[in-house]
């Protein structure tokens, strides 16, 4: 894909960049690559795992009661085109290497779009200012390597890295891991305490993710004056005050194989100092709330306890560099954590606070209701979930053996003002006051709920009201009953005779909004089973001609959601009926409008309603595993939205 720039390079080595007086130019040398880097090599040990994870993701899974024996590891081998694209336009990457000691150490780097992009298949190549004396992954990285000198590799070798694109303003994010193949520090003039780092990394392994439920931030470039404040322990009153005032960090470990990069967000303060003192040492806690249950860092931590941190301060560029030992706290005592089930402790043994040390700085945005488990997340905190309404369940409809319409009405909580939810958007609602009993060390009447805060998101299948005002208003969600103890309680609860009424702790999503606004993009909404929610609260989008086409993926005996589309939306829908259905039943789903066929949803079925003139969006939402065909598929689109609500 990348590779059509192989055939004119020669003398690029002398080209020099920018005001870097480093003899290379990253983005320009293909030849670096092109006679090797296949990215299936080293294709790691991945594929012969159980189900791709590895023996300390399988120990977390175990510990937590997570199944996973009928879960494949979503990560892709190599870096398909559709994750470089969105890295391209990420202006962040956070990166982890490890240090000659094999301690793990993350860094932010980057400030604009496209610091970061595709130089040949597989290999991203990177240019970012950055703290020449203090940044611990440049350190680790190339050291020993003298300013303005290459660092560079042979196929299936380097060093280890991994890293986190995030892009804070659309809370997209791509994880990566793999070797930093290609790697060189030029002077800037004027400054001793800046460079210039080039590198170039080979990506063997690439996890994209869902849209975040972040805090939203603008990020600018930023040139630093780096001043480095401490680099010894305990930590600087500045760094405990930093830490307190955090609602993020990023975090990298290993499994002694690969690394891995991620990232952890809550309210300001999610993050606790226990300890600060020569006698104690210097231990913080975080929480680690249920999100997409892949575990990744938890089960490199089951492995290697080694974890290291990069705790930005967006505001000042300052940052606070540790790296530390990890210990998981199941069901802390409240005094370290309240209402956590699961955190993690970590030993700091070394750290580094600098202040305007990052090529970078960020506006605080849109600032987020918690981040529901439909996403890969984890950023929620117990301070942000507190109740702006309540939720009453006033019917509940059978639509099919599995699946319910539920009506709630919706009251603000006194001193609250809930604004009305956007179209497509999702409630979050707070079960634990119904469901949580507290701490049970082995509950195989429920073996999840171990690891479960009992906070839920639900697509809302109505259309969003007008306004709400004191009195409350209605909605409804349509959803299938799972097996969990949250679908448990709200399609057994009988409601007529003992009201239930839930905490509502926020109102987020939107993106699967097909409406065309100022686009003349064809929109093609793809949905499996209740994938299909998001669609049927449009109302407004469908009238006056509005061509979306859907295509939906439905079990025979969830036909009875057919009747749930609205009545303009029908003749552009394209049902695909999998197991056993009868024919009545097809004859009757035909006669409300829409076309039906038997069997899988097929890759022409998909890519044969492509508009190459007009240009495509895609929504989709569906399970984990249809996703990652559909995206399979999808390959080289430029305009995808994706939600699962697999978790
Ligand atoms: C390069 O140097 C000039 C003059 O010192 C400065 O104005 C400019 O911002 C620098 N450019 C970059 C990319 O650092
Ligand atoms: C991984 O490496 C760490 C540090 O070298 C070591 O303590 C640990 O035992 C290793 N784990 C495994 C499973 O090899």
């Amino acid at each position: 894909m990348f590779l059509f720039i192989i055939a004119t390079f020669i003398s690029l080595f002398s080209i020099s960049l920018g005001n870097s007086s480093a003899q290379l130019n990253i983005f320009e040398i293909p030849f670096f690559y092109h006679q090797h880097f296949n990215p299936l090599i080293a294709m790691t040990t991945l594929q012969e795992l159980h189900n791709g994870w590895h023996a300390g993701e399988q120990a977390v899974h175990k510990l937590l009661r997570v199944p996973t024996s009928s879960r494949e590891n979503p990560t892709s081998s190599g870096l398909p085109p559709s994750y470089a694209r969105r890295v391209t336009i990420s202006p962040l990457v956070a990166l982890g290497a490890l240090d000659d000691q094999g301690r793990p150490w993350t860094a932010i780097w980057g400030g604009e779009r496209g610091f970061i992009r595709p130089v040949a298949q597989g290999v991203l190549g990177l240019q970012s200012i950055v703290d020449k004396t203090n940044d611990p992954v440049l350190k680790s990285l190339l050291d020993g390597i003298p300013d303005g000198e290459v660092y560079q590799t042979a196929d299936g070798q380097g060093k280890p890295i991994s890293a986190l694109s995030i892009d804070l303003e659309s809370r997209d994010r791509v994880k990566l891991a793999g070797k930093m193949v290609v790697g060189t520090l030029g002077a800037r003039p004027g400054t001793d305490s800046l460079g210039e780092v080039q590198m170039a990394l080979h990506i063997q392994e690439s996890l994209g993710n869902c849209p975040k439920y972040l805090n939203k931030k603008t990020i600018r470039a930023h040139i630093p004056s780096p001043e480095l404040v401490s680099n010894t322990l305990p930590l600087p009153e500045e760094a405990v005050k930093l830490i307190s005032q955090a609602d993020m960090f990023f975090l990298s470990s290993t499994n002694n194989q690969t690394m891995d990069t991620n990232h952890r967000g809550g309210a300001p303060g999610f993050v606790r100092v226990l300890t600060n003192s020569e006698s104690d040492g210097v231990t913080l806690v975080y929480p680690e709330y249920s999100g997409n249950r892949l575990y990744q860092t938890l089960g490199n931590l089951h492995v290697n306890p080694l974890i290291g941190l990069a705790i930005p301060d967006y505001e000042t560029s300052s940052v606070l560099y540790l790296t530390g030992t990890t210990s998981l706290l199941v069901n802390p005592p409240s005094s370290i954590l309240p209402h956590t089930k699961l955190a993690v402790k970590i030993t700091v043994n070394s750290a580094l606070y600098i202040r305007d040390s990052l090529p970078f700085r960020g506006e605080p945005g849109e600032l987020s209701p918690y981040n529901p488990p439909i996403c890969t997340s984890t950023s929620y905190s117990p301070e942000s979930a507190t109740a702006i309404a309540s939720a009453t369940l006033i019917s509940r409809t059978l639509l099919s053996s599995t699946i319910s319409k539920l009506t709630f009405f919706l009251k603000p909580e006194r001193g609250h003002i809930i604004e009305p939810w956007k179209t497509a958007g999702h409630v979050t609602l707070d079960f634990s006051t119904e469901l949580d009993n507290g701490y049970v060390h082995m509950n195989d009447d429920d073996p999840q709920s171990l690891n479960d805060d009992y906070i839920r998101s639900f697509t809302i299948s109505s259309p969003p009201p007008t306004e709400v005002g004191k009195n409350g208003v209605q909605f409804e969600i349509t959803a299938r009953k799972t097996g969990g103890p949250v679908t448990g309680l709200l399609f057994r609860h009988d409601y007529k005779r003992v009201p239930l009424e839930i905490p509502v702790v926020g109102f987020g999503g939107g993106e699967l909004r097909v409406s065309s606004g100022e686009s003349k993009k064809k929109r093609v909404f793809v949905a499996g089973g209740v994938g299909i929610t998001p669609l049927l609260s449009q109302v407004e989008d469908f009238e006056g001609g509005n061509d979306v086409e859907v295509v939906w993926s439905l079990r025979g005996d969830d036909l009875g959601l057919v009747g749930e589309l609205k009545e303009g939306l029908r003749g552009n829908v394209k049902v695909f009926v999998t197991g056993d259905v009868k024919d009545e039943e097809l004859e009757k789903a035909r006669g409300l409008g829409v076309r039906i066929e038997k069997g899988r949803v097929k890759r022409e079925d998909v890519l044969g309603l492509k508009d190459e003139d007009r240009g495509m969006r895609w929504l989709l939402c569906a399970g984990e595993g249809m996703l990652k065909v559909l995206q399979g598929w999808l390959e080289g689109e430029d305009d995808v939205v994706v939600e699962s609500f697999g978790y």
